[in-house]
């Protein structure tokens, strides 16, 4: 069982695809286990993203998500982080596969609507950086048996 970070970026607030787009991680069978809503100051967009410190498009990365606010959620699941990241699609959504969140809802490399960690390291630096341990519930849902969860 694995657990990852993702982001409802502000333009998925803004645009009010919420609902939607919690609906496809759920519909899909993963388990939100942490879920709020938050404004990122600098400090925070400048730690989550630091490993794109020296990217041009660093500045308007960390001016997008601090514009906002945006939904923090932890998801668990098998293979929690790789099956979030096939529901995103790649980042640009304009070559996003129909289907994928950002493939069906994104024309802006910027605003790409989700955030999921890549790998199980990014997910275990990030998650504390939004959550804080007794923000994450442990439970079980009755349909665990047939969803391998
Ligand atoms: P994320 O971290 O937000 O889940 O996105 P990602 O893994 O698909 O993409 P990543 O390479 O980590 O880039 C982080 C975010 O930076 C913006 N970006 N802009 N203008 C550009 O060429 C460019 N490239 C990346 C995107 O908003 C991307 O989500
Ligand atoms: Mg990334």
């Amino acid at each position: 069982m694995e657990r990852t970070l993702v982001l409802l970026k502000p333009d998925t607030l803004q645009r009010r695809l919420m609902g939607r787009i919690i609906g496809r991680f759920e519909d899909k069978g993963l388990r939100i286990v942490g879920l709020k809503m938050m404004r990122v100051t600098r400090d925070l967009a400048e730690k989550h993203y630091a490993e794109h410190r020296e990217k041009p498009f660093f500045e308007a990365l960390v001016q997008f998500i601090t514009a906002a606010p945006l939904v923090a959620m932890v998801i668990e699941g098998d293979e929690a982080i790789e099956t979030v990241r096939r529901l995103m699609g790649t980042t640009n959504p304009r070559q996003a596969a129909p289907g994928t969140i950002r493939g069906d809802y994104g024309m802006v490399v910027t605003c790409n609507l989700v955030h999921g960690s890549d790998a199980p390291a990014s997910a275990g630096r990030e998650i504390p950086l939004f959550f804080a341990p007794d923000e994450i519930l442990e439970y079980t849902t009755s349909d665990a048996a047939w969803l391998g969860a």
